[in-house]
């Protein structure tokens, strides 16, 4: 039995693979600070994980929490492209040197290898598409900046140190428990939120901007095969994680009005600063390498999500008590 490290437990990539952990038999150590994350998250798995409420930034909390390791699975993160336009410091601190500590503390605690949630803003605007893993990396938002620094850092300390890393590039990740409640918040988490309460969404720019979308589902299936893939084949490398198809927002809009009912029309607000405009991702490297297939595709993964917000919603309802005859 292994056990592995979950940092950012509490969020909705974490708790996900924090089910998936247990399920496959395994032992799970989770840490969060609960500044994005959310306990109801873990609800009905608290009773089965280590759980610690610890800050990346604190390095000696980190060190005792890698003792006994096998492997590190690290999304603790500020995420939200926006949200390091606005706080650069606050975004390079929790995402660079709290991917730093989780490294030396897994270093020094002879962890087997270290997966790190990367992001695909690595890339930026590269005119070409799709985006693979050998393309020079333009980051535009300091997020992009911050994610990239530790996906250089993960490689540093496989060729320095010797300790085994992954990167996964993650193509905007969505799904069950994902917060829709922030201004930060993801684009699909806010929009089924919305339109399932009837309330209008904005677009930010004209629509056309595309995602490659991609299911929880299957960045915790890359993140278990990159534990086990031989290292010579992905030690201090970088992988995408997506599905290899994209969507736009406008199109995107459309599907979940017939998924949600929402019969309104969406706003037109003005582009954000430090976005991409069209993100699709190769994932042969993945394949090849990772044994990666994407699980579940787009439209499947927004009805799973939309089913799942919905029954978040449904009030409980408490049968009535017999009526004595
Ligand atoms: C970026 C990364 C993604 C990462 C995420 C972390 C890229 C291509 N992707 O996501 O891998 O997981 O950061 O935060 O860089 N939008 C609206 N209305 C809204 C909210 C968003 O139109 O209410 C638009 C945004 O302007 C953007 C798109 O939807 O064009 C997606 O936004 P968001 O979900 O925030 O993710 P990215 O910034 O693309």
């Amino acid at each position: 039995m292994a056990t592995y490290l979950i940092t950012g437990v509490a969020g909705f990539i974490g708790s996900s693979l924090a089910r998936a952990v247990l399920a496959q038999g395994d032992k799970v150590r989770g840490v969060d600070n609960f500044a994005t994350g959310r306990s109801e998250n873990l609800d009905e798995i608290l009773e089965r994980i280590d759980l610690r409420t610890v800050d990346v930034l604190d390095l000696d909390a980190i060190q005792e929490a890698s003792k006994g390791v096998d492997f590190v699975l690290h999304q603790a993160a500020i995420p939200s492209v926006p949200r390091s336009v606005l706080d650069p410091v606050g975004s390079n601190a929790a995402n660079v040197d709290g991917t730093v500590n989780v490294l030396v503390a897994a270093r020094d605690q002879k962890v087997r290898r270290v997966i790190y949630a990367a992001s695909s803003s690595a890339y930026g605007d590269t005119p070409s598409l799709p985006k693979q893993e050998d393309m020079f990396p333009n980051p535009i938002s300091p997020y992009a900046v911050a994610k990239l620094a530790g996906e250089y850092y993960m490689s540093s300390f496989y060729r320095c140190y010797g300790l085994e890393t992954v990167s996964l590039r993650y193509f905007n990740i969505f799904g069950p428990r994902q917060d829709p409640t922030s201004p930060y918040s993801g684009v699909l988490a806010k929009f089924i939120s919305l339109m399932l309460h009837g309330e209008q969404p904005t677009i930010f720019g004209d629509g056309e901007q595309s995602r490659d979308f991609t299911f929880v589902d299957n960045a915790v299936s890359a993140n278990l095969l990159a534990c086990r893939a031989p290292r010579d084949q992905v030690c201090g490398r970088v992988f995408n994680v997506a599905t290899g198809r994209r969507a736009s927002l406008k199109e995107t809009f459309a599907i979940l009005k017939t998924i949600t009912g929402f019969q309104g029309e969406v706003k037109f607000g003005p582009k954000r600063a430090g976005d991409v405009t069209h993100s699709i991702a190769d994932i042969s490297r993945s394949q090849s390498h990772l044994g990666y297939k994407p699980l579940v595709d787009f439209k499947e993964g927004l009805h799973k999500t939309v089913d799942w917000y919905r029954s978040e919603m449904r009030p409980v309802v408490t049968p009535p008590s017999p009526v004595a005859s």
